[in-house]
């Protein structure tokens, strides 16, 4: 097994409230977790202080979004500086939803990816192709694209987890196979290899997103280069608990 900490993300999306998520920080913070993996749950905006206020430090926070500068007029959204004014120290970026119902182009992710590792904050980089372009066999050039605009706009890996989420596996039901990630993630590595440095394609975390759930995550898990996940619907749920044992 690699030396790579397994790393298990929640993005919660546009979902939960004060109740419902008062009982999901009850069930995580009394719940037995494996010390060996890190675990960070993606709240809304406007509950990141909650959770932040009410879940085990042992369990990070992270931002679903952020914009790329410090302050300023922009209506509506928020900053790497409030969210680490926080307490929360994580922000997922470039997820497909972000992409593909937002709008949000590469050059914007990699501005937002540069000005947040600027301020400190560690970021969930979020890459994946869409089911055409899996279909017409452009997967690997359309990961590699995405991960060249964000490794261009890194200077320290050590902040960084590349997230794999083809987007044709996003709450669908229907995840990839143990088999189609790693593959995908090795040649993410492969990529990282030849294009940043060795000691980087050691070190970094690729985790895996898209239908993820108590069922199928320890075959996933088991993967040499699947490195953790990012976990939509089931990080709602108790069994956000089994996914973080996956590697137990
Ligand atoms: P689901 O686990 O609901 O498929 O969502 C995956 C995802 O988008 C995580 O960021």
């Amino acid at each position: 097994m690699s030396a790579r900490k397994f790393f298990v993300g929640g993005n919660w999306k546009m979902n939960g409230d004060k109740e419902s998520l008062g009982e999901l920080f009850m069930t995580l913070n009394t719940a037995s977790l494996d010390d060996e993996t890190e675990v960070v749950c993606g709240a809304p905006s406007i509950y990141l202080d909650y959770a932040r206020s009410k879940l085990d430090l042992r369990i990070g926070v992270a931002a679903q979004n952020c914009y790329k500068v410090p302050k300023g007029a922009f209506t509506g959204e928020i900053s790497p500086a409030m969210i680490k004014d926080c307490g929360i120290d994580w922000v997922i970026l470039g997820h497909s939803e972000r992409r593909h119902v937002f709008g949000e182009s590469d050059e914007l992710i990699g501005q937002k990816v540069a000005h947040c590792l600027e301020s400190d904050l560690c970021v969930i980089a979020c890459i994946g192709e869409k089911l055409e372009e899996r279909e017409a066999g452009t997967t690997d050039a359309v990961v590699f694209a995405q991960t060249k605009v964000i490794a261009d706009n890194v200077k320290d890996w050590s902040h960084v987890v590349l997230a794999y989420e083809p987007v044709w596996a996003i709450g669908t039901g229907k995840t990839a196979s143990p088999a189609q990630a790693q593959e995908v993630h090795e040649k993410l590595r492969g990529w990282l290899r030849a294009n940043v440095s060795d000691a980087v394609a050691d070190t970094i975390r690729i985790i895996y997103g898209g239908s993820v759930t108590a069922v199928n995550c320890k075959e996933l898990a088991a993967q040499a280069d699947v490195d953790g996940f990012l976990v939509g619907g089931a990080s709602l749920k108790p069994e956000f608990v089994d996914i973080i044992n996956a590697r137990s």
